[in-house]
């Protein structure tokens, strides 16, 4: 008997185990978070055609082609940065989840784990995210490992040219090494279970970047290092030359204008994701779900579209498919669950999402999911 009733629901539980400032971390956006706010109400005010009389007995099919492969539903685990903050262990926790669900798991330039184990979670659906920072030798290095380590897809992020201010960070002095002041020690007394869960798995750090901070660096300037991780020097130029050195699928995270969209399609980039960074970059974007109808007319009904942004349940999937994606990635339901609910909450998102999505396929006369028309 699953204890998830919804992502809304795991993100309330998850507030109480988790200290504030991890929350507020995982949880906040950017500005005064209205950005953050019209993703999720975007998809609140898109209805649904309920359909009747349309034979939708036994199994409906999720299985979709996409970039290659087949997948048994169309959507993935976006890539999250300081994951363990959220919950200790949980990229390994949601890479095998979705290994085993048989979807995407992106794992993330900042991730938690270190991109080589992440790959041995999910070995056939894994992909990696990839930041341009300032250091060239860093990001060609991190481009090699992805494909030393076996991944053959790789996401470039591209709405990070300078760190989203973030309002609430600031107000918790949120900053690695994380400060040792008695509100600090107080947080950890008062969520036993995630300061457990951190003497098990250890403090969330920078795995991937630590190799190249100085021996017996502080976490200090790997913070700083992963600061320098972020920056506005990605254009067209760089993104060809990444193209030139990548030989699997490349992906291009973080696209809301259709001229962009339009370029990207004829700079050898195999699909784009429409996102905002969850509310996280700039307040004053427009919610993901509005921003994919102009793009999906620039590009095209046949270009592999994604959207991310303010997705908590199925309803929400099949919404976004309906209005022009072909995939969807979500970040902060799956660490709310895991959050909730430990290790165990990683599979029972994957299972929860499959039934509400499904139900609203019976719901809406959609047997097969590939039968959406764009
Ligand atoms: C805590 C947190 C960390 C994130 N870190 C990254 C990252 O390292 N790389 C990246 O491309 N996107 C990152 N994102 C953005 C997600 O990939 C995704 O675009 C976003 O979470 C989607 O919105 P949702 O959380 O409402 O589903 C992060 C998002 C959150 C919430």
């Amino acid at each position: 008997m699953s204890r998830l009733v919804s992502f809304d629901d795991a993100r309330e539980k998850a507030r109480r185990r988790m200290p504030r400032f991890a929350f507020d971390f995982i949880d906040g956006g950017a500005g005064t978070e209205t950005g953050l706010g019209r993703n999720r109400a975007a998809f609140i005010n898109r209805i649904l055609e309920p359909r009747a009389l349309i034979n939708v007995d036994g199994d409906l099919s999720t299985r979709t082609r996409f970039l290659g492969k087949s997948w048994a539903a169309p959507y993935g685990v976006a890539p999250v940065g300081l994951a363990g903050l959220a919950w200790p262990g949980i990229d390994r926790f949601l890479a095998r989840a979705a290994e085993q669900a048989g979807v995407p798991y992106c794992a993330s330039t900042p991730s938690t784990a270190k991109l080589e184990d992440l790959h041995d979670c999910a070995p056939n659906s894994g992909w990696f995210q990839l930041y341009v920072g300032s250091s060239q030798e860093i990001v060609d290095d991190l481009i090699e490992r992805a494909r030393i380590a076996g991944y053959d897809t790789l996401i470039v992020t591209a709405d990070v040219p300078r760190p989203g201010k973030r309002r609430r960070d600031l107000r918790n002095q949120f900053a690695l090494p994380l400060k040792i002041t008695p509100r600090f020690i107080w947080e950890l007394a008062s969520h036993p279970k995630w300061s457990l869960g951190v003497l098990r798995h250890g403090a969330p750090r920078f795995a991937n970047l630590e190799r190249y901070a100085e021996p017996g660096a502080s976490t200090t300037s790997l913070a700083s290092l992963m600061a320098k991780q972020s920056s506005g020097r990605l254009d067209w130029d760089l993104l060809a030359d990444i193209r030139s050195k990548w030989p699997g699928k490349l992906i291009l995270k973080g696209i809301l204008s259709p001229q962009d969209a339009q370029r990207a399609t004829s700079e050898g980039v195999d699909a784009i994701v429409v996102s905002n960074h969850g509310g996280r970059q700039l307040d004053g974007a427009p919610a993901t779900l509005d921003a994919l109808g102009p793009i999906r007319d620039a590009v095209g009904p046949d270009f592999p579209l994604i959207v991310d942004g303010g997705i908590r349940s199925g309803e929400d999937v099949l919404k976004a498919l309906m209005a022009g994606a072909d995939f969807v990635l979500m970040g902060r339901a799956f660490l709310y669950s895991v959050a909730a609910l430990g290790q165990d909450g990683a599979a029972e998102a994957f299972t929860m999402l499959q039934t509400e999505l499904t139900n609203a396929m019976a719901q809406t006369g959609v047997r097969d999911i590939v039968d959406i028309s764009k």
